[in-house]
């Protein structure tokens, strides 16, 4: 991963939030094709429709219709084969990688020393990815596309169709342009708390996204999760840069949740 500017990556991680240019022979079309379709009725043999009844009963996750404009569906990264179209999980294995790619790119330059980064994201226990897969619907009236929040986990990747992403910056809340052709990065909770003690700390960022008027397109929009499991502890380096663990990412989530005013619901 490059960086535009001399001073990107320590820019990147200060923002918490920064675009990344696709691979020329990315082609995001299926995913953008999957949000448009996943909420219609099913159609026989097309894995693209009906995934609002599907139940997807292997998927912790799943279907959600959420009380702001998005309805969206959540499925784990095993799981992409068994319910979505094979151009879909190809698509969506190539952005786990260059997600990976983005994510130890970031922990070095937060001042990660090489070779520890496996064991800073929880080692052999694993950690979590999965895709979320969105539909912001213009013709509900509501609030906003998706209320304000940080993620989570480590990192967010995402391509969306038109802009109403908006980060706070600052103290500001700054719409973001989406150029063609890029992803947009996201860094969540669990890399704030990994790196809040290291030269070049990584920022949760606080992010929404606006509501699209009457009249306008719906808005699409895809993403890939990389999160630690609830089963496992959230690591922290101190300032003398020793690995310590801080909290349950159960209880950090728990806590989080009454904090933002939401129940915690414990899906994994
Ligand atoms: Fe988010």
């Amino acid at each position: 991963m490059e960086f535009d500017r001399p001073d990107g990556a320590a820019e990147a991680l200060r923002a918490g939030a920064f675009l990344l240019r696709m691979p020329d022979d990315l082609d995001p079309a299926p995913g953008l094709d999957l949000c448009r379709r996943f909420y219609l009725p099913p159609v026989p043999g097309d894995r693209y429709r009906g995934h609002r009844e599907h139940g997807h009963p292997a998927s912790k996750l799943g279907y959600e219709d959420r009380p702001d404009q998005v309805e969206q569906l959540q499925i784990e990264a095993h799981l992409w084969q068994r319910y979505f179209p094979e151009e879909v999980t190809s698509l969506l294995e190539r952005m786990e990688e260059i997600t990976g790619t983005a994510l130890h790119a970031l922990l070095s330059a937060a001042g990660v020393p090489a070779g520890d980064a496996d064991e800073a994201l929880g080692g052999h226990h694993g950690g979590l990815c999965y895709t979320t897969v969105n539909h912001y619907r213009g013709d509900l009236d509501r609030r906003v596309g998706i209320v304000e929040h940080t993620d989570s986990g480590y990192i967010t990747l995402f391509h969306a169709d038109q802009p109403g992403f908006e980060v706070l910056d600052n103290g500001r809340w700054t719409p973001i342009e989406l150029p063609e052709r890029h992803f947009v990065v996201n860094l969540g909770d669990a890399f704030d708390v990994l790196t809040r003690h290291l030269p070049h700390p990584g920022t949760a960022v606080l992010h929404r996204v606006a509501a699209a008027g009457p009249g306008q397109p719906d808005r699409s929009s895809f993403t890939i999760y990389m999160g630690p499991s609830y089963g496992m502890v959230l690591r922290q380096y101190t300032s003398d840069g020793e690995l310590v663990d801080y909290q349950s990412f159960r209880d950090f989530s728990v806590a989080k949740a009454a904090r933002m005013g939401y129940q915690f619901h414990d899906r994994i």
